[in-house]
Protein backbone atom coordinates (compact mmCIF):
# COMPACT_ATOMS: atom_id res chain seq x y z
CA UNK A 1 0.00 0.00 0.00
CA UNK A 2 1.58 3.17 -1.02
CA UNK A 3 0.90 5.52 2.01
CA UNK A 4 3.63 8.32 0.92
CA UNK A 5 3.53 10.33 -1.97
CA UNK A 6 6.47 10.87 -4.03
CA UNK A 7 7.28 14.36 -6.23
CA UNK A 8 10.32 14.64 -8.61
CA UNK A 9 12.20 17.42 -7.85
CA UNK A 10 14.19 18.88 -11.07
CA UNK A 11 17.31 20.82 -9.59
CA UNK A 12 16.74 19.77 -6.60
CA UNK A 13 20.83 20.71 -5.53
CA UNK A 14 20.10 24.08 -6.79
CA UNK A 15 19.19 26.96 -4.49
CA UNK A 16 16.30 26.98 -4.43
CA UNK A 17 15.90 23.34 -5.06
CA UNK A 18 17.47 21.71 -2.00
CA UNK A 19 15.42 24.36 0.55
CA UNK A 20 12.20 22.96 -1.31
CA UNK A 21 13.39 19.56 -0.54
CA UNK A 22 14.11 19.95 3.08
CA UNK A 23 10.46 21.28 3.26
CA UNK A 24 9.19 18.31 1.30
CA UNK A 25 10.62 16.02 2.84
CA UNK A 26 9.60 17.67 6.56
CA UNK A 27 5.88 17.40 5.21
CA UNK A 28 6.61 13.77 4.68
CA UNK A 29 7.32 13.19 1.44
CA UNK A 30 8.98 11.02 -0.84
CA UNK A 31 11.76 13.19 -2.80
CA UNK A 32 13.47 12.13 -5.78
CA UNK A 33 15.96 14.97 -6.71
CA UNK A 34 17.95 14.92 -10.01
CA UNK A 35 20.50 17.53 -11.27
CA UNK A 36 23.24 17.97 -13.17
CA UNK A 37 25.36 19.74 -10.82
CA UNK A 38 26.88 21.09 -13.18
CA UNK A 39 26.01 24.39 -11.12
CA UNK A 40 25.75 23.00 -7.66
CA UNK A 41 27.72 20.29 -5.74
CA UNK A 42 27.03 16.82 -4.29
CA UNK A 43 27.61 18.30 -0.77
CA UNK A 44 24.88 20.40 -0.64
CA UNK A 45 22.47 17.01 -1.68
CA UNK A 46 24.46 15.64 1.77
CA UNK A 47 23.42 19.16 3.83
CA UNK A 48 19.58 18.60 3.21
CA UNK A 49 20.10 14.92 4.60
CA UNK A 50 21.72 15.73 7.28
CA UNK A 51 19.61 19.02 8.16
CA UNK A 52 16.36 16.86 8.11
CA UNK A 53 18.16 13.68 8.99
CA UNK A 54 15.84 11.83 6.34
CA UNK A 55 17.37 9.91 3.59
CA UNK A 56 15.93 11.00 -0.31
CA UNK A 57 16.42 9.81 -3.90
CA UNK A 58 18.81 11.76 -5.63
CA UNK A 59 20.32 10.56 -9.34
CA UNK A 60 22.72 13.17 -11.64
CA UNK A 61 20.49 13.47 -14.49
CA UNK A 62 19.93 16.31 -16.99
CA UNK A 63 16.31 17.00 -17.96
CA UNK A 64 17.41 17.02 -21.57
CA UNK A 65 18.58 13.56 -21.77
CA UNK A 66 15.18 11.76 -23.22
CA UNK A 67 16.84 8.60 -22.52
CA UNK A 68 17.29 8.98 -18.66
CA UNK A 69 14.32 11.29 -17.86
CA UNK A 70 12.39 7.83 -19.97
CA UNK A 71 14.48 5.71 -17.35
CA UNK A 72 13.58 7.98 -14.49
CA UNK A 73 9.70 7.97 -15.12
CA UNK A 74 9.42 3.90 -15.97
CA UNK A 75 11.03 2.85 -12.63
CA UNK A 76 9.50 5.24 -10.31
CA UNK A 77 6.24 6.34 -9.50
CA UNK A 78 5.61 10.16 -8.95
CA UNK A 79 2.74 11.88 -8.02
CA UNK A 80 3.83 15.22 -8.99
CA UNK A 81 7.10 17.28 -10.60
CA UNK A 82 8.80 20.53 -9.06
CA UNK A 83 10.60 21.54 -12.28
CA UNK A 84 13.21 24.11 -10.74
CA UNK A 85 16.19 22.75 -13.64
CA UNK A 86 16.96 26.20 -15.73
CA UNK A 87 19.44 28.54 -15.88
CA UNK A 88 18.72 31.95 -13.97
CA UNK A 89 21.51 34.58 -14.62
CA UNK A 90 19.95 37.54 -16.29
CA UNK A 91 23.02 38.73 -17.79
CA UNK A 92 24.27 35.67 -18.82
CA UNK A 93 21.20 34.93 -20.79
CA UNK A 94 21.88 38.20 -22.67
CA UNK A 95 25.52 37.20 -23.54
CA UNK A 96 24.37 33.37 -25.08
CA UNK A 97 20.93 33.42 -25.43
CA UNK A 98 20.90 30.30 -27.34
CA UNK A 99 22.15 28.38 -24.53
CA UNK A 100 19.20 29.49 -22.22
CA UNK A 101 16.44 28.98 -24.84
CA UNK A 102 17.90 25.33 -25.83
CA UNK A 103 18.15 24.37 -21.84
CA UNK A 104 15.39 26.42 -20.52
CA UNK A 105 13.00 25.56 -22.99
CA UNK A 106 14.24 22.34 -24.02
CA UNK A 107 14.45 20.49 -20.68
CA UNK A 108 11.08 21.76 -19.92
CA UNK A 109 9.64 19.66 -23.46
CA UNK A 110 11.24 16.35 -22.38
CA UNK A 111 10.16 16.60 -18.84
CA UNK A 112 6.27 17.36 -20.33
CA UNK A 113 6.54 14.50 -23.34
CA UNK A 114 7.55 11.83 -20.18
CA UNK A 115 5.07 13.43 -17.79
CA UNK A 116 2.22 12.65 -20.57
CA UNK A 117 3.87 9.22 -21.46
CA UNK A 118 3.36 8.30 -17.68
CA UNK A 119 -0.10 10.31 -16.72
CA UNK A 120 1.96 12.70 -14.09
CA UNK A 121 -0.53 15.63 -14.26
CA UNK A 122 0.50 17.88 -11.52
CA UNK A 123 3.23 20.21 -11.97
CA UNK A 124 4.88 23.39 -10.10
CA UNK A 125 6.79 25.58 -12.58
CA UNK A 126 9.42 27.59 -11.27
CA UNK A 127 8.90 30.92 -12.97
CA UNK A 128 9.36 34.95 -12.30
CA UNK A 129 8.46 38.50 -11.77
CA UNK A 130 10.51 38.76 -15.08
CA UNK A 131 7.61 38.02 -17.12
CA UNK A 132 6.59 41.27 -15.95
CA UNK A 133 9.21 43.45 -17.45
CA UNK A 134 8.46 46.79 -16.00
CA UNK A 135 5.05 47.01 -14.77
CA UNK A 136 2.55 49.97 -15.01
CA UNK A 137 0.82 49.37 -11.80
CA UNK A 138 3.25 48.58 -8.33
CA UNK A 139 2.15 46.41 -6.29
CA UNK A 140 2.14 44.36 -8.98
CA UNK A 141 -0.57 41.29 -9.34
CA UNK A 142 -1.34 38.40 -11.43
CA UNK A 143 -3.23 39.91 -13.82
CA UNK A 144 -0.60 42.31 -14.62
CA UNK A 145 0.13 42.16 -18.69
CA UNK A 146 3.52 40.78 -20.01
CA UNK A 147 5.60 43.33 -21.75
CA UNK A 148 8.11 42.87 -23.91
CA UNK A 149 11.01 40.60 -21.37
CA UNK A 150 14.46 42.57 -20.66
CA UNK A 151 16.12 39.42 -21.26
CA UNK A 152 16.65 36.14 -22.79
CA UNK A 153 15.74 34.97 -19.20
CA UNK A 154 12.45 36.29 -18.46
CA UNK A 155 11.84 35.72 -22.69
CA UNK A 156 12.28 31.83 -21.77
CA UNK A 157 10.12 32.00 -18.25
CA UNK A 158 7.44 33.71 -20.84
CA UNK A 159 7.23 31.05 -23.42
CA UNK A 160 7.40 28.51 -20.77
CA UNK A 161 4.43 29.51 -19.23
CA UNK A 162 2.27 29.98 -22.47
CA UNK A 163 3.32 26.17 -23.32
CA UNK A 164 2.34 25.67 -19.47
CA UNK A 165 -0.83 26.74 -20.05
CA UNK A 166 -1.66 25.45 -23.60
CA UNK A 167 -1.04 21.73 -21.90
CA UNK A 168 -3.95 21.65 -19.84
CA UNK A 169 -6.06 20.01 -22.96
CA UNK A 170 -2.96 17.32 -22.55
CA UNK A 171 -4.11 17.03 -19.18
CA UNK A 172 -1.39 18.88 -17.17
CA UNK A 173 -2.03 20.38 -14.19
CA UNK A 174 0.29 23.75 -13.59
CA UNK A 175 0.74 25.89 -10.77
CA UNK A 176 3.22 28.31 -11.74
CA UNK A 177 5.10 30.57 -9.43
CA UNK A 178 6.70 33.91 -9.91
CA UNK A 179 9.26 34.25 -7.91
CA UNK A 180 10.72 38.05 -7.38
CA UNK A 181 14.32 38.36 -5.36
CA UNK A 182 14.85 35.09 -3.14
CA UNK A 183 17.78 35.76 -1.07
CA UNK A 184 19.24 34.41 3.00
CA UNK A 185 20.03 30.68 3.38
CA UNK A 186 18.66 28.00 5.47
CA UNK A 187 18.87 29.30 9.37
CA UNK A 188 21.33 26.32 9.97
CA UNK A 189 23.82 27.61 7.87
CA UNK A 190 24.60 24.35 6.25
CA UNK A 191 23.10 25.19 3.15
CA UNK A 192 22.70 28.15 0.98
CA UNK A 193 23.64 29.54 -2.33
CA UNK A 194 26.83 28.32 -3.62
CA UNK A 195 28.82 31.28 -5.36
CA UNK A 196 29.84 30.11 -8.42
CA UNK A 197 32.24 33.09 -10.39
CA UNK A 198 31.37 36.66 -9.83
CA UNK A 199 27.72 36.92 -8.45
CA UNK A 200 25.06 38.99 -10.55
CA UNK A 201 22.95 39.24 -7.76
CA UNK A 202 22.83 41.94 -5.05
CA UNK A 203 23.11 39.75 -2.04
CA UNK A 204 25.76 37.43 -2.84
CA UNK A 205 27.75 40.59 -3.96
CA UNK A 206 26.88 42.37 -0.85
CA UNK A 207 28.14 39.51 1.55
CA UNK A 208 31.44 38.96 -0.33
CA UNK A 209 32.22 41.77 0.09
CA UNK A 210 31.34 41.93 3.39
CA UNK A 211 33.65 38.85 3.65
CA UNK A 212 36.54 40.64 1.94
CA UNK A 213 35.97 38.45 -1.08
CA UNK A 214 35.18 41.24 -3.29
CA UNK A 215 36.68 44.87 -3.00
CA UNK A 216 33.66 46.81 -2.90
CA UNK A 217 29.84 47.04 -3.79
CA UNK A 218 28.86 49.24 -6.40
CA UNK A 219 25.22 50.28 -6.27
CA UNK A 220 23.84 50.12 -9.80
CA UNK A 221 22.53 53.76 -10.33
CA UNK A 222 20.75 56.00 -7.79
CA UNK A 223 18.99 58.08 -9.97
CA UNK A 224 15.71 56.30 -10.36
CA UNK A 225 12.44 57.56 -9.45
CA UNK A 226 12.13 56.00 -6.22
CA UNK A 227 12.61 57.92 -2.80
CA UNK A 228 16.49 56.93 -2.12
CA UNK A 229 16.96 56.82 -6.46
CA UNK A 230 18.10 53.03 -5.97
CA UNK A 231 16.16 50.65 -7.67
CA UNK A 232 13.14 48.59 -5.26
CA UNK A 233 12.88 44.67 -5.67
CA UNK A 234 11.16 42.36 -3.02
CA UNK A 235 12.99 40.68 -1.33
CA UNK A 236 11.88 37.19 -0.10
CA UNK A 237 13.55 34.30 1.85
CA UNK A 238 14.80 31.49 0.08
CA UNK A 239 12.83 29.58 3.10
CA UNK A 240 9.78 31.13 2.48
CA UNK A 241 10.45 30.33 -1.24
CA UNK A 242 10.36 26.71 -0.33
CA UNK A 243 7.44 26.50 1.88
CA UNK A 244 5.39 27.71 -0.82
CA UNK A 245 6.17 24.96 -3.43
CA UNK A 246 4.83 22.42 -0.37
CA UNK A 247 1.54 24.63 -0.11
CA UNK A 248 1.31 24.65 -4.24
CA UNK A 249 1.41 20.76 -4.53
CA UNK A 250 -1.17 20.57 -1.48
CA UNK A 251 -2.96 23.22 -3.40
CA UNK A 252 -3.39 20.80 -6.75
CA UNK A 253 -4.07 17.69 -4.28
CA UNK A 254 -7.23 19.38 -3.45
CA UNK A 255 -8.53 19.88 -6.86
CA UNK A 256 -10.53 17.49 -8.52
CA UNK A 257 -10.78 19.36 -11.87
CA UNK A 258 -8.09 18.25 -14.88
CA UNK A 259 -7.46 21.52 -16.60
CA UNK A 260 -5.75 23.93 -14.53
CA UNK A 261 -3.38 26.65 -14.61
CA UNK A 262 -2.77 29.01 -11.96
CA UNK A 263 -0.11 31.78 -11.88
CA UNK A 264 1.08 33.00 -8.40
CA UNK A 265 3.61 35.82 -7.69
CA UNK A 266 5.85 34.69 -4.63
CA UNK A 267 6.71 37.93 -3.07
CA UNK A 268 6.38 39.55 0.83
CA UNK A 269 4.64 42.70 -0.84
CA UNK A 270 7.18 44.72 0.55
CA UNK A 271 9.21 46.93 -1.73
CA UNK A 272 13.10 48.02 -0.57
CA UNK A 273 15.37 49.51 -1.93
CA UNK A 274 18.80 48.50 -2.72
CA UNK A 275 20.69 51.37 -0.31
CA UNK A 276 17.91 50.22 2.14
CA UNK A 277 18.80 46.24 2.04
CA UNK A 278 22.81 47.62 2.50
CA UNK A 279 21.67 49.72 5.27
CA UNK A 280 20.26 46.85 6.76
CA UNK A 281 22.97 44.70 5.87
CA UNK A 282 25.11 46.81 7.97
CA UNK A 283 22.69 47.24 11.09
CA UNK A 284 22.17 43.35 11.37
CA UNK A 285 25.55 42.28 11.19
CA UNK A 286 26.99 44.87 12.41
CA UNK A 287 30.10 44.89 9.35
CA UNK A 288 31.28 48.08 7.60
CA UNK A 289 30.61 47.93 3.85
CA UNK A 290 32.13 49.08 1.40
CA UNK A 291 30.18 50.43 -1.59
CA UNK A 292 29.86 53.47 -4.33
CA UNK A 293 27.38 54.17 -6.65
CA UNK A 294 27.90 53.28 -9.95
CA UNK A 295 26.03 53.86 -13.39
CA UNK A 296 22.87 52.25 -14.22
CA UNK A 297 22.91 48.51 -15.15
CA UNK A 298 21.47 48.04 -18.86
CA UNK A 299 18.05 45.73 -18.24
CA UNK A 300 17.00 46.92 -14.88
CA UNK A 301 13.96 47.72 -14.14
CA UNK A 302 13.68 50.42 -11.64
CA UNK A 303 11.19 49.49 -9.48
CA UNK A 304 8.67 45.86 -8.77
CA UNK A 305 7.39 44.03 -5.94
CA UNK A 306 4.90 41.90 -5.60
CA UNK A 307 0.93 42.05 -4.38
CA UNK A 308 0.92 38.86 -2.69
CA UNK A 309 -3.19 38.98 -1.58
CA UNK A 310 -3.40 35.75 -4.30
CA UNK A 311 -0.98 33.20 -2.95
CA UNK A 312 -1.99 34.34 0.84
CA UNK A 313 -5.62 33.35 -0.53
CA UNK A 314 -5.00 30.26 -2.03
CA UNK A 315 -2.42 28.66 -0.60
CA UNK A 316 -3.24 30.53 3.46
CA UNK A 317 0.96 31.16 3.16
CA UNK A 318 2.19 34.16 4.11
CA UNK A 319 6.25 34.66 4.13
CA UNK A 320 7.60 34.02 7.94
CA UNK A 321 11.08 35.91 7.56
CA UNK A 322 11.64 39.84 7.23
CA UNK A 323 14.56 41.06 5.57
CA UNK A 324 16.68 41.63 8.35
CA UNK A 325 16.46 37.67 9.07
CA UNK A 326 17.41 37.35 5.67
CA UNK A 327 20.36 39.05 5.70
CA UNK A 328 21.54 37.77 8.44
CA UNK A 329 20.74 33.74 7.35
CA UNK A 330 22.56 35.02 3.86
CA UNK A 331 26.40 35.83 6.27
CA UNK A 332 26.02 33.23 8.60
CA UNK A 333 26.13 31.46 5.17
CA UNK A 334 28.95 33.05 4.01
CA UNK A 335 30.84 33.17 7.07
CA UNK A 336 30.70 29.20 7.05
CA UNK A 337 31.56 28.70 3.66
CA UNK A 338 34.87 31.03 4.10
CA UNK A 339 35.45 29.81 7.17
CA UNK A 340 35.04 33.23 9.13
CA UNK A 341 34.21 33.08 12.96
C1 LIG B 1 18.70 43.54 -7.68
C2 LIG B 1 19.01 45.03 -7.62
C3 LIG B 1 20.51 45.80 -9.32
C4 LIG B 1 24.08 43.71 -7.97
C5 LIG B 1 16.68 38.72 -9.88
C6 LIG B 1 17.06 37.41 -10.46
C7 LIG B 1 16.09 36.98 -11.51
C8 LIG B 1 14.66 37.09 -11.00
C9 LIG B 1 14.39 38.48 -10.46
C10 LIG B 1 13.92 34.91 -10.29
C11 LIG B 1 19.04 45.68 -9.00
C12 LIG B 1 21.11 45.96 -7.92
C13 LIG B 1 22.77 44.17 -8.08
C14 LIG B 1 25.11 44.63 -7.62
C15 LIG B 1 23.49 46.38 -7.49
N1 LIG B 1 14.39 36.13 -10.00
N2 LIG B 1 22.50 45.48 -7.84
N3 LIG B 1 24.78 45.93 -7.40
O1 LIG B 1 18.05 41.90 -11.34
O2 LIG B 1 16.17 41.94 -9.64
O3 LIG B 1 16.88 39.77 -10.81
O4 LIG B 1 15.35 38.72 -9.44
O5 LIG B 1 13.70 34.47 -11.34
O6 LIG B 1 16.40 35.65 -11.82
O7 LIG B 1 18.33 37.54 -11.03
O8 LIG B 1 18.30 40.84 -9.03
O9 LIG B 1 20.07 40.84 -7.33
O10 LIG B 1 20.73 41.08 -9.78
O11 LIG B 1 19.58 42.98 -8.63
O12 LIG B 1 23.20 47.56 -7.29
O13 LIG B 1 26.31 44.28 -7.51
O14 LIG B 1 20.31 45.20 -7.07
O15 LIG B 1 20.80 46.94 -10.11
O16 LIG B 1 18.48 46.97 -8.90
P1 LIG B 1 17.32 41.22 -10.25
P2 LIG B 1 19.75 41.37 -8.69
Amino acid sequence: MKNKKRVLVTGGAGYIGSHTVIELLNAGYEVTAIDTLERSEIRIVEGVKSITGMDFDFQKIDCLDEAAMEQLFSSNQFDSVIHFAAYKSVNESVEKPLLYYKNNIGSLMVLLEVMKRYQVHDLIFSSSCTVYGQPDQIPVDESAPFKRAESPYGATKQLCERILEDMATEGIRVVSLRYFNPIGAHPSGIIGELPIGVPNNLVPYVTQTAAGVRAQLTVFGNDYNTPDGSCLRDFIHVCDVASAHVKAIQFLEAKSSDKIFETFNLGTGVGVSVLELVKKFIEVTGVTLQYKIGPRRPGDVEKVYANPQKISTAFGWNARYDLGQSLAHAWQWEKRIRGIQ
